[in-house]
């Protein structure tokens, strides 16, 4: 009796401190497996479009420089991502992967550590199939290895593209979520890429899969129109879109791909060995102003060492920047392409709202933009973001003064160059007393 009692006194206390040792540990477990990665879309550069396989750590370093020096970090750019062509030629012979170690001397672990100390994030490449699509070694059937040689390294975010792997949705599902856990089982936070070019939908699973984002076409070359099936232009990528709205959102992005903005025809992936010659300012600022309205991630891929004023003021505008980064994470929905101007709306958070204005034809056009376009009510302020001043004031219906004079205009009268967008962020415009 008396020993039964000790028993369950003994079994009692045991149980408590399991349960408090459980109370303890699970919510904050619970909290790193439900961490949101990117609740807004990522910001920062790639390799691939400017340097293509010409990547080494000098350049990484020099880029993390340049992304400080030209106030490209304090607006949010912070991702230095390496794309394809970091390996050596074989993993070690216990299946570690091994880096290059004449382009990278110092390795992995050496330049995250360089890269943090400036207050930025490191990502890095690699493939769902036996190689990657620059054929160096693929990550299929190294997943925990990988992962957790990554963690080791210091990585934050890994893109894994889908070369020399099988066509269907079901292995191409099976591997990403392959590599999906084995990141989130890393032990770090490793923000998950997903790159199969759109062609298994990504936006139905790839989020389940432990994506944060996910590509919707093939590769971007340097070039607004024209392309093909595997060399998308700008037009052909923003076709591609229509629809896709409804599965981003904070922590799951669509990704049109990186900017070309800056490339010039220069890109030594972008350019497709001169056969694509680079787009004008306009176009690049389009670029920039459609992807920030479709939520996409903004991973610059210029020379950011070199860039030009007119790139690094595309680049670095906050107001359109501000719109791609909006909390509430609703991607912009393509409501018109009347008279092939393209009208773009996208809500934010606190029922302010941004609207662009694509010009898609060969000459310059005159818009009237009007809230009954928008299917809104009430007035509204426009701001322009690129002009950086007050656009007008949007209303239902033109308001007259008590003389006849024009009060408020119904609508507001817009000029758009050819390939230009016209960025307005709207809000609720309130009467001043005495007006
Ligand atoms: C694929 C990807 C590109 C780039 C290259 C690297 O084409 O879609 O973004 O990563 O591979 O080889």
């Amino acid at each position: 009796m008396n020993y039964s009692h000790e028993f369950n006194k003994n079994k009692v206390i045991t149980m408590s401190k399991k349960l408090l040792l459980t109370l303890l540990i699970f919510p904050s477990f619970v909290f790193a497996q439900n961490k949101v990665l990117c609740p807004t879309p990522p910001m920062g550069w790639n390799s691939w479009n400017v340097f293509a396989s010409d990547i080494n750590e000098k350049i990484v370093m020099e880029i993390a420089d340049a992304m400080l020096n030209t106030g490209m970090s304090k607006i949010g750019y912070e991702y230095i991502n390496i794309d394809d062509y970091w390996h050596a030629d074989m993993r070690a012979a216990d299946g570690r992967p091994l880096v290059d170690s004449v382009k990278f001397p110092h390795g992995m672990k050496y330049l995250a550590d360089y890269i943090h100390s400036k207050g930025l994030k490191l990502g890095i490449y690699s493939c769902a199939g036996n190689m990657t699509c620059g054929r160096r070694f693929g990550g299929f059937g190294y997943e925990e290895i990988d992962a957790k040689a990554y963690a080791e390294w210091g990585i934050d975010l890994l893109k894994y593209d889908y070369c020399y792997a099988p066509w269907s949705r079901k292995a191409a599902v099976e591997r990403y979520t392959k590599m999906g856990s084995a990141l989130k089982n890393s032990g770090r936070d490793i923000v998950f890429s997903v790159c199969e070019w759109g062609i298994r939908k990504p936006w139905l699973w790839a989020e389940k899969a432990g994506g944060s984002y996910w590509r919707t076409t093939p590769d971007i070359f340097d070039t607004w129109s024209g392309g093909n099936a595997f060399m998308m232009s700008v037009m052909k990528i923003l076709k591609r879109q229509r629809g896709l709205e409804k599965y981003a959102g904070p922590g799951h992005w669509n990704d049109p791909d990186m900017l070309t903005v800056g490339n010039y025809g220069t890109g030594k992936a972008t350019s497709a060995k001169g056969m694509y010659k680079g787009m004008s300012d306009t176009e690049y600022q389009s670029e920039m102003s459609l992807w920030c309205m479709l939520n996409s991630p903004l991973l610059a891929s210029c020379d950011l060492r070199s860039m030009n004023e007119a790139t690094k003021t595309i680049l670095t505008n906050p107001e359109v920047i501000a719109i791609n980064q909006d909390k509430l994470g609703e991607q912009a929905k393509l409501i018109s392409t009347k008279g092939k101007m393209w009208v773009y709306l996208k809500n934010m958070e606190d029922g302010k709202k941004a609207v662009a204005v694509l010009n898609t034809s060969g000459k310059e056009k005159t818009f009237e933009l009007s809230t009954k376009m928008l299917d809104m009510e009430g007035i509204w302020k426009a701001n322009d973001v690129w002009q950086h001043k007050e656009a007008g004031l949007l209303s239902p219906e033109a308001t007259k003064g008590q003389t006849g004079e024009l009060v408020v205009p119904g609508s507001i009268s817009l000029t758009v160059k050819p390939h230009e967008t016209v960025v307005l962020r709207l809000e609720k415009w309130v009467a001043k007393v005495g007006y």
